[in-house]
């Protein structure tokens, strides 16, 4: 995969994890599992676990499996769950489209927070990915899915203009998170560190943009294919202006 990825846990809360968009993606996601209770769950690309080891702790009775496709990651996730004595994690070692390898049946949630871009072009392996876990999953059981998405029909420039409005802004979050006080070697450090972000997600506009490594799509393209496969739309609401929209659908 040659897109950017956070390699550590230092390195993702750096970029990622200290994010208003995160956080509020995160939170919203928190709400709705513990709205359904489910039994059993899983999160496809779990990255170094946040999100799942947060949901095992507010829901002590939820059975959660997190895959990455990242052996790295997964020791991070393992390591956190265990230091931290979360009984109710397991992180796996997994591709997320190879769903012949997991038990869906059992599974009343699946979970895919900033996880669905990341399958490949064209397209069309989006849908044969979404027909096939529809397939798969038990009637009443939802999937979520927490991204970015892209306006319809967007020329590169727009899109361009789009993800640098959501990086930028995430790169503002990152500064005032980091500024813990007022002295001026505070001040200076937070500089220093948003600054560093802005230069790296330059890397990762480019990436969406050409759809090299992150494949965004539209809401209205998943508003389409998401009935047609016969998932009902339960929520498909967008979160922010920097375009993150969370999709309930359930079987
Ligand atoms: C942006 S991170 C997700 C963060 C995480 N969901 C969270 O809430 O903190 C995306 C993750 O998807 C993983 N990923 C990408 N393609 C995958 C695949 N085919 N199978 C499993 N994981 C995949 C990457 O390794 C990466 O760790």
């Amino acid at each position: 995969m040659s897109n950017f990825l956070f390699e550590s846990d230092e390195e993702f809360k750096f970029f990622m994890g200290d994010t208003l968009s995160y956080h509020n993606m995160q939170n919203m996601v928190s709400k709705l599992v513990s709205f359904v209770k489910p039994e059993y769950m899983l999160e496809f690309g779990s990255g170094s676990g946040a999100t799942s080891i947060r949901l095992a702790k507010e829901n002590p009775h939820t059975s959660i499996v997190a895959v990455d496709l990242r052996e790295k990651m997964v020791g991070i996730g393992a390591d956190k769950s265990s230091k931290n004595r979360i009984k109710n994690v397991t992180f796996v070692h997994g591709d997320l489209t190879k769903l012949d390898n997991f038990n869906l049946k059992n599974a009343n949630l699946i979970l895919m927070m900033y996880s669905f871009r990341y399958i490949q072009d064209p397209v069309e392996n989006k849908l044969n990915f979404l027909e096939n876990l529809y397939k798969h999953m038990q009637k009443g059981a939802y999937l979520i899915i927490g991204d970015t998405f892209i306006d319809n029909d967007a020329s590169k420039q727009t899109i361009r203009k789009q993800l640098e409005d959501r990086y930028y802004n995430n790169s503002k979050d990152i500064y005032w998170a980091n500024l813990k006080g007022l002295s001026k070697e505070e001040v200076q450090e937070a500089l220093t560190i948003q600054s560093k972000h802005r230069e790296t997600t330059k890397e990762q506009i480019e990436l969406g943009v050409n759809r090299d490594g992150i494949y965004y799509v539209s809401r209205e393209w998943l508003f389409d294919v998401a009935p047609k496969i016969g998932f009902e739309i339960v929520l498909g609401e967008r979160l922010n202006s920097l375009s993150d929209t969370i999709f309930v659908l359930k079987k």
